[in-house]
């Protein structure tokens, strides 16, 4: 059974989208891979709950509770390490994870950013899609390297921005659609039909073309 670790801070909604795929789709018996726990750096994320529901594992590394990223990172590596992953899944995961952490896993994190990048990296990306002007925004998901939003791409969705958007308002609209390209990617490489070499996503054509998508609404 492949085994699938999700890091989250929040709500938890990329998170709930994945397992639901995964319930849906039998993820267990159709392609041996299971979500077998929920790790949070904030002890009231509301994902943490909702994976208890799903008889999930959910546990909490605090980083209030470490004097240094270093030490919390070690922590979260020891508790992650338990599982012995073969995905890492960043769902609103909002600490920055430095080599210490990633370039012992490297290839088996992801993340999604709701930006499409390599344009708006880091925080505030809805609003600052806005204000530059952007006719589409949307949402990423990629190998996590040491460099902040920078490891290579796996999946993207371009969505529109609307005049009369606000970044509330268009921060919805992406939502939807990283629920859809996350499940997929997730499934893509845990299915090995993406893989990571030489710091590159790779896979054909016909996988690249399922985890683009063009949204309207
Ligand atoms: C998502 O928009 C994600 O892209 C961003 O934080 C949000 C997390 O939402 N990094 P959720 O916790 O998955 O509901």
């Amino acid at each position: 059974m492949k085994k699938i670790v999700v890091l989250i801070s929040g709500r938890g909604s990329n998170f709930v989208a994945i397992q639901e795929s995964a319930l849906r789709e039998d993820w267990e018996h159709s392609i041996g891979a299971k979500i077998v726990a929920v790790i949070s750096n904030r002890p009231d994320a509301k994902g943490l709950e909702l994976a208890k529901n799903y008889g999930i594992d959910a546990l909490c590394v605090d980083h209030k509770a470490f004097d240094t990223r270093e030490a919390f990172e070690e922590k979260l590596y020891e508790v992650v390490s338990q599982y012995e992953p073969d995905l890492i899944v960043l769902a609103g995961f909002m600490r920055i994870l430095t080599a210490g952490f990633v370039d012992r896993l490297e290839g088996k994190i992801l993340n999604i950013h709701p930006a499409l990048l390599p344009s708006f990296k880091g925080l505030d990306t809805h609003q600052r899609a806005i204000d530059a002007g952007v006719r589409m925004a949307g949402t990423t998901v990629h190998f996590v390297t040491a460099a902040l939003d920078g490891g290579a791409i796996i999946a993207q969705a371009a969505v529109p921005v609307l005049p009369s958007d606000d970044a509330h308002r268009l921060a919805d609209r992406v939502l939807v659609y990283e629920h859809q390209i996350y499940a997929r990617a997730v499934k893509a490489c845990v299915t090995g039909k993406v893989r990571y070499e030489n710091e590159r996503a790779v896979m054909d054509d016909q996988t690249a073309l399922e985890l683009t998508l063009f949204g309207q609404i």
